[in-house]
């Protein structure tokens, strides 16, 4: 089968590398010249826009699939009007843009932060009287990585925060002191059928994802599960869903749902019978979705920003190497390493740590994630 992808990251890249085994061919529609994906299949280096690109994609590929969520709308609209795409783009229109996202949660009685729409300054002087401070304004659409926001800690802040997101439809919402940021993701097929990944624990500095962690038997799994089918049925969901929650007390709010691969997940490619790339092909394919269990603890650090040297890594018992082959800028994902073992939990934390000290952070290698006090189970 050929499977057309909008995009070329590392996403993109990561799914074609699973679907090897299915005997999948990928064609990859992406802008960027240096598409990390591209090595894997044939790049259509076009803009989005560009009309003879998207005939080429629609003429060669059997099923169209994404790989992040700011893709124009329009081109998904007009692709699914000639050929199976999934996620649909329905879902697309509510689940990228944060208004629509928090009221369908709303809709589904799960629970969010307090948050409030606002379109002008005015507004958000207004809404901050119900919300209060701290609060952090999010651009509406084409947030990624903490971009698009602006935290708001003092009425004074208000106006440059306005200027910074662009002065664009936003949300303003209360800015919650969480125990632990959670993501579940799932697969769900044409049939309803749908399989579970455990929930990662994940770890942000400056709004990018740090680390994320994979226990066994999580006390809030059966919770974060709960949530995801419900949003996925509600939408009739076709493809790989990411829920983003926040651990309060223990309760569960909804963060926000990414229609796709996530990065929370990239443990799935070591340590789950099934990684999420393969379960994402499987379900927009029509094939059974593949097992997810996974018997071992895991944990995968991303580098960002900076490459370290393989060797170190290589020396790291348990640790698996992705580059990206992207070039190296502040900010920017070039690469990840998995590491997963049955070792004890006190070698797993030391291995741990390294790897954070080699990928530059400091502050989490600090801390014990495996060898410590154990979390609380809730039903
Ligand atoms: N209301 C909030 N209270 C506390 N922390 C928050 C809140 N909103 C966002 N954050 C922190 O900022 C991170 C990024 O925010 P969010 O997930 O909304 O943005 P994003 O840019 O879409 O992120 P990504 O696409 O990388 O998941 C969150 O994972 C969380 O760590
Ligand atoms: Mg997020």
């Amino acid at each position: 089968m050929n499977i057309g992808v909008l995009g070329g990251g590392q996403l993109a890249r990561m799914m074609a590398q699973a679907g090897s085994s299915l005997g999948l061919s990928f064609m990859f529609l992406c802008p960027d010249s240096h598409a990390c994906a591209a090595p894997y299949g044939e790049h259509l280096c076009a803009p989005y826009e560009d009309k003879r690109a998207q005939e080429h994609l629609v003429k060669w590929a059997d099923v169209v699939t994404y790989e992040f969520e700011n893709i124009p709308l329009s081109l998904v609209e007009s692709l699914q009007r000639q050929i199976p795409l999934h996620p649909a783009s329905s879902i697309l229109s509510v689940v990228r843009d944060r208004l629509p996202e928090k009221l369908l949660f709303h809709t589904l009685g799960i629970p969010t932060v307090n948050f409030a729409p606002v379109d002008s300054l005015e507004k958000l002087i207004n809404a901050m009287e119900d919300i209060g401070f701290p609060a952090v304004l999010k651009n509406r659409t084409q947030g990624y990585d903490g971009k698009g926001q602006a935290l708001l800690r003092k009425e004074i802040d208000l106006s440059a925060a306005w200027e910074e997101v662009g002065k664009a439809p936003c949300i303003v919402e209360s800015m919650v002191e969480f125990r632990r940021e959670l993501s579940i993701i799932a697969a769900r097929n044409q049939n309803g059928d749908m399989v579970f990944y455990p929930v990662s624990e994940n770890h942000h500095r400056d709004g990018i994802l740090r680390l994320s962690i994979s226990r066994e038997d999580d006390p809030m799994q059966v919770r974060a599960k709960a949530k995801i089918i419900s949003i996925m049925d509600n939408l009739d969901y076709v493809g790989v869903m990411a829920l983003e929650l926040f651990q309060v007390g223990d309760q569960l709010l909804a963060n926000e749902v990414a229609p796709r691969v996530h990065n929370s997940g990239h443990w799935t490619i070591e340590a789950a019978e099934t990684s999420q790339f393969e379960n994402h092909l499987r379900a927009i394919c029509g094939l059974p979705l593949g097992e997810t269990s996974s018997a071992q603890t895991s944990a995968m650090v991303n580098l960002i920003g900076r490459l370290p040297v393989e060797a170190e890594i290589r020396n790291i018992p348990g640790a698996s190497l992705h580059f990206y082959d992207k070039s190296v800028k502040t900010g920017r994902k070039v690469g990840h390493v998995t590491l997963t073992s049955d070792c004890s939990p006190e070698e797993f934390d030391l291995r741990l740590a390294a790897l954070l000290q080699l990928a530059g952070e400091a502050e989490l290698a600090g801390r014990k994630f495996f060898n410590s006090t154990p979390l609380t189970q809730c039903p």
